[in-house]
């Protein structure tokens, strides 16, 4: 076995140089040394959408993508959808460790204590429209939640910061809950802590004049589990951009709706609502093969398959297939998973899809569920997001008590113009289309 360096020769200077390899990577740092001259900054890694850059060192989740593994805090994600409960993974996902029966009763009683909602918040999500996206109002509502907690600034104080654990699990299903009765035109259900986690959530969409609501227990524990699969998947869009909005030492309700407008886009959280949004597009059986060579022919992306780090299978898809049989015993079969089904068997034994290692992910069967389950497609980013807290969370907190961790900042490779002078007014060339015109600026 040799040494556990990189040996870079630089072909502009002749210069060799030794960088230090650990854990299977170098210092992106390391390599400013490398110059061509004294007043050189130094080389630098390209790296955009950091495909190949490790931002950090983390404990949280781990993921396998050739062999489809996630485990968090190194439990196997098969386990603890079976047998683990949500809180009790979001406890594991935050502290680092499955708690002991005492610290899971104080955990869970002091998340029952926080599900309320302050007044001023639910006549702020009164100012919506009746068809706003129930995402940016969850995006609006976490952000607002930061002025009704101005402590929770002192991102340092331990105590402090358990508070925040607390009313961001707990209040999340709430926020959502509302913004969704919200479009309905529906009165506000208020927490009923009898329940449990996801019943409690089920009460606040479905509850009407019914005494008490008792949730289907079959649908309640698939929520559960759904909201286990989605609680951490290291270091994605969210994540990033909890870590990120964190790293400026911004409180944590900012953080946590930095976060969630990530989840929010199409290609990330946003994905099971565009898959639902496609099957029912493709229509029919049929239609499948059609829609397969739109896709082939780049006009459109399969919704709900591709991972940019599972090349092999994403795991939690397996398991929310399992998930699907036992909630349409209770629903009834939904009729877009004929399509959904096709288009998988098609998909994957397509050259195109086989060649790309592009499988089903966790957004390809979840729609369907939510919809047999009766959410409306745009609250499924919602359902992702009250799922990913506690990861946010996780990864929150590793990051602030990283001591390598600084204020995330990137580097850039400046393509823009050189120093030029002002030019007046009189002197400006009518510009068409400025877009085009900023991105043909000369290096
Ligand atoms: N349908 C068709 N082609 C695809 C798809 C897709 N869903 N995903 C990737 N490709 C193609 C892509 O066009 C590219 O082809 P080529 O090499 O010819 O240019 C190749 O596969 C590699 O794709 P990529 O865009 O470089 O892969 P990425 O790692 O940057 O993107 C992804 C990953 C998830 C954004 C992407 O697969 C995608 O857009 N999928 C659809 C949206 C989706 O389902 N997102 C949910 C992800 S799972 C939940 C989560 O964690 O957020």
């Amino acid at each position: 076995m040799g040494k556990d360096t990189l040996t870079i020769t630089d072909n502009r200077t002749g210069k060799t140089y030794e960088l230090e390899i650990k854990d299977g990577t170098i210092r992106s740092l390391d390599l400013r040394q490398i110059k061509v001259s004294k007043e050189d900054f130094g080389l630098m890694g390209y790296d955009p959408a950091f495909t190949n850059t490790a931002s950090c060192r983390s404990q949280v989740t781990f993921i396998d993508g050739a062999k489809g593994i996630l485990m968090y805090r190194g439990y196997p994600i098969e386990q603890l959808a079976e047998q683990s409960s949500f809180l009790e993974t979001a406890y594991l996902l935050i502290y680092g460790e499955l708690p002991n029966g005492e610290q899971l009763d104080e955990w869970e009683g002091n998340l029952k204590h926080h599900t309320f909602i302050h007044e001023n918040i639910r006549k702020l999500l009164g100012g919506f429209r009746y068809d706003a996206h129930p995402m940016g109002m969850l995006v609006s509502m976490l952000g607002a939640l930061s002025t009704f907690y101005p402590k929770s600034k002192r991102i340092r104080d331990p105590e402090i910061r358990k508070e925040q654990f607390y009313r961001l699990i707990a209040k999340t299903p709430t926020l959502a809950a509302f913004s969704f009765r919200h479009t309905r035109g529906l009165p506000m259900i208020y927490p009923d802590n009898d329940l449990s986690y996801a019943g409690n959530f089920l009460n606040m969409l479905w509850k009407m004049s019914e005494a008490k609501y008792e949730p289907n227990p079959v649908l309640e524990k698939a929520l559960d589990v759904l909201f286990i699969l989605h609680g951490d998947h290291e270091q994605n869009c969210s994540a990033n951009a909890m870590r990120s909005v964190g790293s400026s030492e911004a409180d944590p309700y900012c953080a946590a709706a930095a976060a969630a407008a990530a989840l929010y886009g199409p290609l990330h959280g946003g994905a099971n609502e565009q898959v639902l949004r496609m099957l029912v597009e493709i229509g029919s059986i049929k239609n499948v093969p059609g829609y397969v060579k739109r896709v082939k022919e780049g006009e459109l992306l399969l919704m709900g398959f591709g991972h940019r780090v599972y090349k092999n299978y994403d795991p939690r898809a397996q398991i929310i297939k399992g998930i699907a049989d036992q909630v349409f015993e209770v629903t009834g079969r939904n009729p877009l998973l004929d399509i959904a089904l096709e288009l998988e068997r098609i998909a994957l034994q397509d050259d195109y899809f086989v060649k790309r290692k592009l499988y089903p992910n966790v957004d390809f069967y979840s729609g369907l569920i939510y919809q047999a389950m009766g959410f409306p497609v745009e609250m499924y980013p919602v359902l992702f997001a009250i799922g990913r807290m506690p990861g946010w969370i996780g990864q929150w907190v590793e990051m602030l008590d990283d001591k390598e961790q600084k204020i995330a900042r990137p580097r850039q490779i400046y393509t823009g113009y050189q120093k030029r002078d002002y030019l007046a007014l009189d002197k400006r060339v009518p510009v068409a289309d400025k877009a085009a015109v900023a991105t043909q600026a000369p290096t």
